[in-house]
């Protein structure tokens, strides 16, 4: 049995150039996923489920719970002196951290510190998603908003976390997608996944369907096509979404699938984050052997960011799915391009 520890420390050893530093980044983020998963653990225990009253800069409710995840990661990678500023889903603006250790480190943090945090108070599994990237600014300096706005080409590393039925860590240095299951008793993670690989193509979709009359004529025909009866391809396929996009990744990566937030009338970018969600799922997938773009045919990793909350349409999982939306994409909405 390899702890997560175990298998970053390895890793590290097998590039020459490495320094240390992306492992003990990685090592903040696993000791805040305890303290957050300890604490989801009892949510129906103690106050801290339910909403703050406060909107976030994007216009979406806070609850409590996106603030305390937000807190425990943002203490946890301060703390190990490894990062010089994080960005996150829930503050308008990105944090620099100015102490000596910090403002020498090379690495920023983007993240979602609790995605689908709606979906708690109902005891539904809930994520956290991390991106890191190298700085650009010279060490020295304090961070710049430039650092964060670097297309996910440029990720050194990216994961989610999944408090599910088991609590699991998912990550990707750009060699390969791996999967650590923690054991609730000792609170390790251990490597349970090694590798994953999305299937070419799955029988799952995923979509917010109420959605519908908002969808764009392509994802509409796409829907219908995965409905349609037709044996040599197995349809029907089947419709699963939970919506916390931690979860409904996790189940299309491991069984393969599509998970789609297009655009809509009445909203044009979508609604997903590019940055704290899009780009580092779309490491994961294609680290996996999946795709994901904006519909368009445009990679998601290769999008030049313009803004911190910047929102996309999202097209992610087994490649001939994509594919197969894209061509209907390109067909019948093309003139949204
Ligand atoms: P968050 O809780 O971080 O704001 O993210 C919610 C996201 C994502 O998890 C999920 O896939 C999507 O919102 C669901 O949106 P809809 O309710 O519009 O389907
Ligand atoms: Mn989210
Ligand atoms: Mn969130």
């Amino acid at each position: 049995m390899i702890t997560l520890g175990e298998y970053i420390i390895k890793k590290q050893h097998e590039s020459p150039e490495a320094t240390g530093e992306l492992s003990s980044i990685l090592g903040a983020i696993r000791l805040a996923t305890k303290v957050v998963n300890r604490d989801i653990n009892k949510a129906g225990l103690v106050d801290i489920i339910g909403a703050t009253g406060v909107e976030n800069v994007q216009g979406e409710v806070q609850q409590k719970m996106d603030l305390y995840a937000n807190d425990v990661f943002k203490a946890a990678l301060e703390a190990r002196g490894e990062v010089c500023g994080v960005a996150t889903e829930e503050e308008d603006e990105f944090v620099s951290f100015d102490d000596q250790r910090c403002i020498n480190s090379k690495y920023v943090v983007l993240m979602d510190p609790l995605d689908g945090s709606s979906n708690i108070d109902v005891n539904v599994s809930v994520g956290t998603i991390f991106s890191i990237y190298r700085r650009i600014s010279e060490p020295g300096q304090p961070v710049t908003l430039e650092d964060f706005l670097q297309p996910g080409t440029e990720q050194v590393a990216a994961g989610y976390v999944i408090y599910g039925s088991s609590t699991m860590l998912v990550y990707t240095t750009g060699y390969g997608t791996h999967g650590f299951t923690c054991d609730p008793s000792l609170g390790t993670f251990y490597l349970s996944h090694e590798n994953m690989k999305i299937p070419d193509a799955g029988s799952i979709y995923s979509i917010n369907e109420g959605n519908y009359l908002k969808f764009p004529q392509g994802v509409k025909k796409y829907l219908k096509y995965c409905q349609e009866i037709d044996g040599p391809t197995n349809r029907p396929y089947t419709s699963r979404y939970i919506g916390s996009l931690v979860s409904d990744f996790h189940r299309n990566l491991l069984k393969g699938g599509i998970y789609i937030y297009p655009s809509t009338a009445s909203a044009p970018k979508g609604k997903l984050r590019l940055l704290y969600e899009c780009n580092p799922m779309a490491f994961l997938i294609e680290q996996a052997g999946g795709r994901a773009t904006d519909g368009f045919n445009r990679r998601i990793m290769e999008l030049k960011p313009t803004e911190l909350h910047q929102r996309v349409p999202f097209f992610c999982g087994s490649s001939k799915m994509v594919d197969k939306v894209e061509t209907m994409m390109e067909e019948y909405s093309s003139e949204e391009k």
